[in-house]
Protein backbone atom coordinates (compact mmCIF):
# COMPACT_ATOMS: atom_id res chain seq x y z
CA UNK A 1 0.00 0.00 0.00
CA UNK A 2 2.75 2.32 0.64
CA UNK A 3 4.37 1.35 -2.03
CA UNK A 4 1.69 1.63 -4.69
CA UNK A 5 1.48 5.30 -3.33
CA UNK A 6 4.98 6.14 -4.32
CA UNK A 7 6.60 6.10 -0.87
CA UNK A 8 9.46 3.65 -0.81
CA UNK A 9 11.34 5.14 -3.68
CA UNK A 10 12.97 1.84 -4.09
CA UNK A 11 15.41 2.81 -1.84
CA UNK A 12 14.45 0.42 1.21
CA UNK A 13 15.43 3.27 3.58
CA UNK A 14 12.15 3.87 4.07
CA UNK A 15 10.61 0.56 6.41
CA UNK A 16 7.10 0.10 7.32
CA UNK A 17 7.78 0.93 10.77
CA UNK A 18 9.35 4.26 9.68
CA UNK A 19 6.08 5.39 7.91
CA UNK A 20 3.80 4.27 10.89
CA UNK A 21 6.32 6.48 12.78
CA UNK A 22 5.83 9.61 10.51
CA UNK A 23 2.29 9.24 9.76
CA UNK A 24 1.48 9.35 13.65
CA UNK A 25 3.46 12.05 13.93
CA UNK A 26 1.87 14.32 11.16
CA UNK A 27 -1.51 13.15 12.69
CA UNK A 28 -0.52 14.12 16.12
CA UNK A 29 0.41 17.89 14.79
CA UNK A 30 -2.97 18.06 12.81
CA UNK A 31 -4.71 17.65 16.27
CA UNK A 32 -6.66 14.71 14.69
CA UNK A 33 -9.15 13.46 17.59
CA UNK A 34 -10.73 9.67 18.55
CA UNK A 35 -14.34 11.06 17.00
CA UNK A 36 -12.94 13.22 14.24
CA UNK A 37 -14.37 12.44 10.14
CA UNK A 38 -11.27 12.68 7.42
CA UNK A 39 -11.68 13.04 3.85
CA UNK A 40 -8.27 13.18 1.85
CA UNK A 41 -7.92 14.63 -1.79
CA UNK A 42 -5.48 11.98 -3.96
CA UNK A 43 -5.60 9.52 -0.97
CA UNK A 44 -4.26 6.73 -3.48
CA UNK A 45 -4.33 3.39 -2.55
CA UNK A 46 -4.91 4.90 1.11
CA UNK A 47 -1.41 4.38 2.72
CA UNK A 48 -1.74 7.80 4.55
CA UNK A 49 -5.51 7.11 5.54
CA UNK A 50 -4.91 3.38 6.43
CA UNK A 51 -4.04 3.81 10.76
CA UNK A 52 -6.56 6.37 11.11
CA UNK A 53 -9.46 3.53 9.50
CA UNK A 54 -7.94 0.42 11.55
CA UNK A 55 -9.18 2.99 14.56
CA UNK A 56 -12.75 3.70 13.55
CA UNK A 57 -12.77 7.00 12.34
CA UNK A 58 -15.15 7.58 9.39
CA UNK A 59 -13.07 7.36 6.86
CA UNK A 60 -13.68 9.31 2.88
CA UNK A 61 -11.32 10.25 -0.02
CA UNK A 62 -10.81 10.73 -3.67
CA UNK A 63 -8.38 10.29 -6.43
CA UNK A 64 -7.84 10.08 -9.92
CA UNK A 65 -6.14 6.82 -10.60
CA UNK A 66 -8.95 4.02 -11.07
CA UNK A 67 -6.03 1.58 -10.27
CA UNK A 68 -5.29 3.23 -7.22
CA UNK A 69 -8.56 3.38 -6.01
CA UNK A 70 -9.29 -0.52 -6.45
CA UNK A 71 -6.39 -0.48 -4.18
CA UNK A 72 -7.98 1.61 -1.36
CA UNK A 73 -11.79 0.09 -1.19
CA UNK A 74 -10.09 -3.56 -1.08
CA UNK A 75 -7.89 -2.10 2.00
CA UNK A 76 -10.49 -0.20 3.53
CA UNK A 77 -13.85 -1.31 2.23
CA UNK A 78 -15.98 0.04 4.80
CA UNK A 79 -14.46 3.59 3.97
CA UNK A 80 -16.04 5.84 1.52
CA UNK A 81 -13.47 5.96 -1.40
CA UNK A 82 -14.10 7.35 -4.83
CA UNK A 83 -12.30 7.87 -8.38
CA UNK A 84 -12.70 11.51 -9.07
CA UNK A 85 -10.39 14.71 -9.57
CA UNK A 86 -8.96 17.26 -6.44
CA UNK A 87 -10.90 19.96 -8.94
CA UNK A 88 -14.41 18.22 -9.00
CA UNK A 89 -15.10 16.58 -6.18
CA UNK A 90 -18.66 16.70 -4.56
CA UNK A 91 -18.55 19.44 -1.26
CA UNK A 92 -21.96 18.12 -0.15
CA UNK A 93 -20.78 16.22 2.37
CA UNK A 94 -18.56 17.66 5.08
CA UNK A 95 -15.81 16.32 7.46
CA UNK A 96 -13.86 17.26 10.73
CA UNK A 97 -10.48 17.07 8.78
CA UNK A 98 -9.58 17.15 5.14
CA UNK A 99 -5.90 16.32 4.06
CA UNK A 100 -4.04 15.87 1.07
CA UNK A 101 -0.53 14.21 1.59
CA UNK A 102 1.73 13.77 -1.14
CA UNK A 103 -0.87 15.84 -3.70
CA UNK A 104 -0.13 19.25 -4.72
CA UNK A 105 3.25 18.64 -6.37
CA UNK A 106 1.48 16.87 -8.82
CA UNK A 107 -0.86 19.52 -9.75
CA UNK A 108 -0.48 21.83 -13.12
CA UNK A 109 -0.72 25.26 -11.97
CA UNK A 110 -1.32 27.50 -8.49
CA UNK A 111 -4.25 28.31 -9.79
CA UNK A 112 -5.23 24.80 -9.74
CA UNK A 113 -4.33 24.61 -6.56
CA UNK A 114 -5.84 27.80 -5.05
CA UNK A 115 -9.41 26.47 -6.43
CA UNK A 116 -9.07 22.97 -4.72
CA UNK A 117 -7.95 24.57 -1.50
CA UNK A 118 -11.13 26.47 -1.73
CA UNK A 119 -13.13 23.18 -2.15
CA UNK A 120 -11.29 21.86 1.22
CA UNK A 121 -12.01 25.11 2.88
CA UNK A 122 -15.90 24.82 1.99
CA UNK A 123 -16.09 20.91 3.18
CA UNK A 124 -13.83 21.06 6.25
CA UNK A 125 -15.36 21.57 9.63
CA UNK A 126 -12.16 21.97 12.01
CA UNK A 127 -8.81 21.22 10.24
CA UNK A 128 -7.50 21.41 6.47
CA UNK A 129 -3.82 19.76 6.01
CA UNK A 130 -1.61 19.98 2.88
CA UNK A 131 1.03 17.73 3.30
CA UNK A 132 4.50 17.31 1.49
CA UNK A 133 4.26 20.33 -0.27
CA UNK A 134 7.62 20.94 -2.67
CA UNK A 135 9.12 23.92 -1.42
CA UNK A 136 9.95 26.86 -3.92
CA UNK A 137 13.43 28.22 -1.68
CA UNK A 138 14.66 24.70 -2.23
CA UNK A 139 14.13 24.65 -5.89
CA UNK A 140 17.74 25.21 -7.15
CA UNK A 141 18.69 22.12 -5.16
CA UNK A 142 16.44 19.94 -5.98
CA UNK A 143 17.87 17.37 -8.50
CA UNK A 144 21.01 17.99 -6.47
CA UNK A 145 20.09 17.12 -3.33
CA UNK A 146 18.20 13.85 -4.87
CA UNK A 147 20.88 12.45 -7.53
CA UNK A 148 23.13 13.15 -4.29
CA UNK A 149 20.98 10.53 -1.83
CA UNK A 150 20.21 8.60 -4.93
CA UNK A 151 24.00 7.71 -5.55
CA UNK A 152 24.77 7.41 -1.98
CA UNK A 153 22.20 4.35 -2.11
CA UNK A 154 24.20 2.89 -4.81
CA UNK A 155 22.62 4.42 -8.45
CA UNK A 156 24.32 6.02 -10.96
CA UNK A 157 23.26 9.58 -12.20
CA UNK A 158 22.07 7.91 -14.96
CA UNK A 159 20.08 6.03 -13.66
CA UNK A 160 18.15 8.67 -11.12
CA UNK A 161 17.75 10.72 -14.84
CA UNK A 162 16.17 7.40 -16.53
CA UNK A 163 14.22 6.66 -13.83
CA UNK A 164 12.95 10.71 -13.34
CA UNK A 165 12.96 12.22 -16.67
CA UNK A 166 10.49 14.82 -17.33
CA UNK A 167 9.98 14.90 -13.37
CA UNK A 168 8.08 18.09 -13.43
CA UNK A 169 7.04 18.96 -9.94
CA UNK A 170 4.71 22.24 -8.91
CA UNK A 171 6.59 24.24 -6.17
CA UNK A 172 4.62 26.48 -4.15
CA UNK A 173 6.13 29.48 -1.37
CA UNK A 174 4.81 29.79 2.10
CA UNK A 175 3.46 33.04 0.96
CA UNK A 176 0.98 31.28 -1.39
CA UNK A 177 -0.64 29.35 1.56
CA UNK A 178 -0.37 31.75 3.90
CA UNK A 179 -2.36 34.53 1.78
CA UNK A 180 -4.72 32.00 1.22
CA UNK A 181 -4.89 31.12 4.89
CA UNK A 182 -5.64 35.40 5.22
CA UNK A 183 -8.11 34.96 2.70
CA UNK A 184 -10.20 32.92 4.41
CA UNK A 185 -9.73 33.33 7.47
CA UNK A 186 -7.92 30.43 8.68
CA UNK A 187 -5.01 30.24 11.35
CA UNK A 188 -2.31 29.02 9.47
CA UNK A 189 0.65 27.38 10.76
CA UNK A 190 3.68 26.10 8.46
CA UNK A 191 6.25 23.71 9.52
CA UNK A 192 9.27 22.12 7.85
CA UNK A 193 9.13 18.26 6.94
CA UNK A 194 12.42 16.91 8.91
CA UNK A 195 10.98 14.00 10.17
CA UNK A 196 13.81 10.69 11.15
CA UNK A 197 13.73 8.08 8.26
CA UNK A 198 11.78 10.50 5.77
CA UNK A 199 15.19 11.55 3.65
CA UNK A 200 14.55 9.40 0.97
CA UNK A 201 16.55 10.78 -1.78
CA UNK A 202 16.60 14.26 0.24
CA UNK A 203 12.76 14.98 -0.13
CA UNK A 204 12.10 15.48 3.44
CA UNK A 205 14.83 18.42 3.44
CA UNK A 206 12.78 19.86 0.62
CA UNK A 207 9.57 19.79 1.28
CA UNK A 208 6.97 21.31 4.09
CA UNK A 209 3.62 21.31 5.42
CA UNK A 210 0.27 23.53 5.89
CA UNK A 211 -2.26 23.24 8.61
CA UNK A 212 -4.90 25.46 8.72
CA UNK A 213 -7.19 25.89 11.25
CA UNK A 214 -11.23 27.63 11.12
C1 LIG B 1 2.33 10.14 -3.98
S1 LIG B 1 0.66 9.64 -4.08
C2 LIG B 1 0.06 9.98 -2.43
C3 LIG B 1 -1.12 9.14 -2.06
C4 LIG B 1 -1.68 9.35 -0.64
N1 LIG B 1 -2.05 10.72 -0.45
C5 LIG B 1 -0.70 8.95 0.43
O1 LIG B 1 -0.03 9.82 1.00
O2 LIG B 1 -0.59 7.76 0.74
C6 LIG B 1 -0.09 10.97 -5.01
C7 LIG B 1 -1.54 10.69 -5.35
O3 LIG B 1 -2.16 11.87 -5.85
C8 LIG B 1 -3.08 11.51 -6.86
N2 LIG B 1 -3.36 12.74 -7.63
C9 LIG B 1 -2.45 13.59 -8.17
N3 LIG B 1 -3.07 14.63 -8.77
C10 LIG B 1 -4.41 14.44 -8.58
C11 LIG B 1 -5.57 15.18 -8.97
N4 LIG B 1 -5.48 16.31 -9.66
N5 LIG B 1 -6.78 14.70 -8.60
C12 LIG B 1 -6.90 13.54 -7.91
N6 LIG B 1 -5.83 12.78 -7.52
C13 LIG B 1 -4.59 13.24 -7.85
C14 LIG B 1 -2.34 10.39 -7.59
O4 LIG B 1 -3.21 9.58 -8.35
C15 LIG B 1 -1.72 9.62 -6.42
O5 LIG B 1 -2.57 8.65 -5.92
Amino acid sequence: MVKANGFDAGSGKFSVHDWITYCKSHYKKIGIRTSDSIFEIGCGSGAFLFLLYKKQHVIAGIDYSPELIKLANKFMPKANIKENDAISFSQDQKYDVIVSHGVFLYFESLQYAEEVIKRMVNTSVKKIAILDICDFDKKEIYHEVRIRDFIEDGYTEDEYWKRYEGLDHLFYTKDFFRNLGNQHNLNTEIYDQNIENYEYYGNSKLRFNVIYTK
